[in-house]
């Protein structure tokens, strides 16, 4: 499906969004459940960009993260992706946080990756062959810089989400912006994550999209009472329950404290039930629970631990920054007229 779209795509990857330069290598790493359209599609755009395609495809692992080291060729992989320039991940038992992952960046400080672990055709096509990067890049940046400079956010939904918290003035934001330099470790274009100041997110978080793990699309709204950044109640109905256990179920407090939050800014992306895609659906919110990692938190090495991580998404969100509307209901209505013109450029 779409074999010469995916081609146009992947040099968009490659030549826009990595800046692949002539005879650099490109390691396409995928498992026995990949999807081969997209990994061949990337390593035909590499050798037509005269870059050093090399596809590397293992038996999926039984977990992913840490979970796929006893099941990967770790010592191989680690001395393959020490030496190469660009990392795609295509795996759908992702390395993402593995051993592997960890050595290679710990050796490799110029490795470029982007993880579109288990991406399929229409995902790809969704979400970067028809999107304007450079346009997607110029807006992002912009509602990056305006969300860094408020103090005081309020998030609410249509579904019963009305949540408040402070910035902290010196908390790095994480940003998708579609460009992958040296040392980078990029997520699909679309979204920008921080972690707010500790001790003042309260009030109520209804997730209504995708909760991943331990669910995928949500059945029925799941809503959560926060403190201080610490989730204190779980009601609704099956799906609440379900999530209620599994936090339980770690016997670690950590895992009831929100991690990070996201904005979702894909202008292709839909609801499919894939958090990868998911969480970039635009005009959604989504907060991160559990385990808090080192590049959300720069100022603390190492991170904040904990035993897992969960991601749940708002929909439609409305976000006051200071007081003054950014998303209505998931529509771009300012604070900004270049920020509503450049949404609409996007056609949003
Ligand atoms: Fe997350």
């Amino acid at each position: 499906m779409y074999d010469l779209e995916l081609v146009g795509a992947s040099i968009k990857l490659l030549r826009d969004m990595f800046g692949l330069q002539k005879g650099e290598s490109v390691v396409i790493t995928c498992d026995t459940e990949s999807n081969y359209d997209v990994v061949d599609a990337t390593a035909q755009a590499a050798y037509a960009l005269e870059g050093k395609p090399i596809i590397v495809k293992t038996p999926a692992a039984r977990g992913v993260g840490k979970a796929a080291d006893p099941d990967l060729p770790v010592k191989e992989l680690i001395g393959l992706l020490s030496a190469a320039d660009i990392w795609i991940e295509y795996n759908n038992e992702w390395i993402f946080y593995s051993t592997v992952f960890d050595e290679a960046f710990r050796k490799n400080k110029n490795l470029r990756y982007t993880n579109l672990v288990g991406a399929n055709p229409d995902l790809i096509m969704r979400n970067i062959g028809r999107v304007d990067i450079p346009l997607l890049r110029e807006f992002i940046l912009k509602v990056e810089d305006i969300s860094k400079k408020a103090k005081h956010i309020r998030i609410t939904t249509p579904a019963g989400t009305d949540v408040e918290f402070d910035n902290d003035p010196n908390r790095a934001f994480y940003t998708a912006d579609g460009y992958i330099r040296k040392g980078e470790i990029k997520m699909m274009p679309g979204q920008i994550s921080w972690t707010p100041l500790f001790k003042t997110i309260n009030g109520t978080i209804v997730i209504d999209g995708t909760l991943t793990p331990p669910l995928g699309k949500v059945n029925d709204p799941i809503r959560l009472t926060i403190k201080n950044d610490k989730v204190v109640d779980v009601t609704g109905g099956q799906d609440a329950k379900v999530f209620k256990t599994w936090l339980e179920s770690f016997k670690d407090d950590r895992m009831f404290y929100l991690a990070h939050l996201s904005y979702g800014f894909g202008p292709g992306a839909k609801l499919t039930g894939d958090i990868v895609e998911d969480e970039r659906v635009w005009g959604s919110t989504e907060w991160g629970f559990g385990n808090i990692g080192p590049m959300l938190v720069p100022d603390i090495p190492g991170g904040i631990p904990a035993s897992s991580h969960s991601d749940g998404i708002c929909l439609n969100s409305t976000v006051y920054l200071d007081g003054e509307l950014l998303l209505k209901e998931g529509q771009i209505v300012g604070p900004t007229e270049e920020i509503v013109a450049l949404a609409r450029k996007l056609g949003k």
